[in-house]
């Protein structure tokens, strides 16, 4: 029976048009989806050369009609949607009816198929020309797509390597199985299997298949239904922070998304409890009724647009806050953050001089004085601190008043010792430490094993997502382990995408900054901890003093302000 028709053109024009397959990982979507309109309880991926030689995916579902398999090639032919009506009532993932045809224009394909109880088809097509349809046996559909981008070698040239690109599938696996929980997903890559996700009942069960029961112990859970509208949200507790917004998922009626306004609804809720550099993990599930979003934004799908985005909004803050209040360990960071506009070189007393004395406005300085960039003699004077509050600590200097941030000061003493790995003596672990990561974390890791190393991380592939480490860098002893790793993993991951036409030396030597700042970050005195005492603080400073780069952290924020004499006189009318 046919069920695939070719939308009228009117109806084609309404499709957001653009590049549907720009990556491997960018099939393994399509298909997947496919599979899952398909109603399919088992789907199997297979992977090699990182999808440039081969991606199957097998399915149990539906499977088509011999008539449909050869339509389905065709643009715009689809059995998922009929009217421009349909665009707001969808049921199903897919409804352009693009991406067999956007698959197979730029690969060579054999799909096999059958539908239930009947005999079945296989399809070949070739560069989007079908050139050969026979009878074959099949259960479910199978879809084997091989030299992707054989026929256009620019886009093939784009790709990254395997490393990102399989990163990338594991990726789009692991989001579309945290997203159907019921289904069992399987991913073998040249011949290892990197994946398996048995059918489970619930989304938190999906999550520890993936993450581990550590990893979910770690979320607070929280479910909210209204009229038109159900979330299902897990965050991070306070205690479970990232310095990356790795693991975050936002899903819209089971399509993974990149969504604004959740995802700063989500931050919203955790006002006061992260500074500007630490990131919740979370995990957002949100059930609209399809009228209420309009699906049909993106190419790929990878965005949607709700009616009513403010009420979004509010209930996933609101549902985000309660999660949190739920935890016993929020522990709000005092001040944790300072407002963004005050930030650089900014000093905070304008505003309360203002408020309380009026009368001194006019002489009051509008900012106060930058360090000088050349003399921090100071720094190596004995002079007894004061702690201020939040991480800031100040001392006179005789000729002003220093206010230090000791987190950020430490943190530039550590990147810098990062940098200099010599240095950085690596600390073997007595007990090599076994982590458990998400699959696509542990490979990443695994393949900058030797950048690692040279870091003073030394860990090597456990297999199924487990690395061992062998040793951490001396200043880091005693982090937690999966929280570091899978920071580091955030990080190289979001280098890995740098074209490797930039010669491998400056890659490597941005990665090292970049993983040293992450380090840092992990190694230094934070606000939650006790406030380090005199000889900490003074050696702190010693140590600041020594640095290339005293004056700030490496995320560019100030490490200190001073307030110099001249301008205190002012303030007091003295000069
Ligand atoms: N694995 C499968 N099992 C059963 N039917 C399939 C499968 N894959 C594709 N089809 C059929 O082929 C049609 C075309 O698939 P294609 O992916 O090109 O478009 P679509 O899924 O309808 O829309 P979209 O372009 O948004 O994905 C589908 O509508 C569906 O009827
Ligand atoms: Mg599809």
């Amino acid at each position: 029976m046919s069920r695939i028709a070719v939308l009228p053109p009117d109806l084609q024009n309404k499709i957001a048009a653009g590049e549907v397959i720009e990556r491997p990982a960018s099939v393994v979507k399509e298909l997947l989806e496919n599979a899952i309109d398909a109603g399919s309880t088992a789907i199997e991926v297979v992977v090699e050369k990182a999808g440039r030689k081969l991606i199957r995916i097998a399915d149990n579902g539906s499977g088509m009609s011999r008539e449909d398999a050869v339509r389905a090639f065709e643009r715009y032919a689809t059995s998922k949607i009929r009217h421009e009506a349909d665009l707001f009532h969808l049921r199903t993932l897919g409804f352009r009816g693009e991406g067999l045809a956007a698959i197979a224009a730029v690969s060579r394909i054999v799909l096999k198929t059958a539908e239930r109880d009947a005999d079945g088809a296989q399809v070949s097509v070739d560069g989007g020309v079908v050139d050969g349809v026979r009878d074959a046996a099949a259960l479910g559909t199978s879809v084997e797509v091989r030299d992707l981008f054989f026929n256009t070698p620019a886009r093939r040239k784009f790709l990254k390597s395997d490393a990102t690109e399989n990163f990338h599938i594991i990726d789009t696996v692991t989001r579309e199985a945290l997203v159907h929980p019921s289904i069992r997903f399987s991913l073998h890559t040249d011949g290892s299997e990197l994946m398996l996700t048995p059918a489970a009942s619930s989304l938190r069960e999906r999550i520890m298949q993936i993450y581990g029961r550590e990893f979910v112990d770690g979320l607070r859970e929280t479910r909210v239904e209204e009229p038109g509208l159900a979330l299902h949200l897990f965050v991070s507790s306070p205690n479970m922070i990232r310095n990356s917004r790795t693991n975050q998922y936002v899903f819209v009626n089971q399509r993974p998304v990149k969504d604004q306004t959740i995802s700063q609804a989500i931050y919203r809720a955790y006002d006061g409890i992260l500074s500007r550099n630490q990131h919740p993990v979370f995990f957002a599930f949100l059930a609209i009724d399809p009228e209420q979003v309009d699906c049909n934004v993106h190419p790929t799908k990878r965005e949607v647009r709700f009616r009513d985005k403010l009420r979004v909004f509010r209930i996933v803050s609101d549902a985000a806050r309660k999660a949190l209040l739920t935890s016993t360990m929020v522990q709000p960071v005092v001040g944790a953050d300072a407002p963004e506009q005050g930030i650089e070189y900014r000093v905070g007393y304008a505003e309360p001089v203002s408020a309380g004395l009026e009368w001194v406005w006019d002489s009051v300085p509008q900012q106060a004085d930058i360090i000088a960039e050349s003399s921090h003699a100071y720094l190596n004077q004995r002079l007894p601190n004061v702690y201020v509050g939040d991480t800031l600590v100040a001392f006179a200097d005789g000729d002003g008043l220093v206010v230090m941030d000791y987190h950020a000061a430490h943190e530039r003493v550590n990147y810098e010792r990062f940098l200099d790995t010599v240095r950085m003596p690596a600390h073997h672990l007595l007990f090599p430490e076994q982590v458990t990561l998400p699959r696509a974390a542990a490979a990443v890791l695994v393949a900058n094993a030797s950048l690692l190393a040279s870091c003073g991380i030394e860990l090597d592939d456990f297999g199924e997502g487990s690395v061992v480490v062998r040793s951490v860098p001396e200043a880091l002893q005693g982090n937690d382990l999966a929280g570091l790793l899978s920071d580091l993993a955030g990080a190289l991951q979001m280098q890995g995408d740098e074209p490797l036409s930039d010669g491998l030396p400056e890659l490597i030597d941005r990665r090292r900054r970049y993983l040293a700042a992450q380090l840092a970050c992990h190694a230094s005195i934070r606000g939650t901890q006790e406030v380090p005492d005199e000889e900490r603080l003074s050696r702190l400073r010693t140590a600041l003093a020594a640095a290339r780069n005293p004056h700030r952290c490496p995320h560019g924020r100030p490490t200190m302000v001073r307030l110099s004499l001249d301008a205190l006189k002012k303030m007091f009318r003295k000069s």
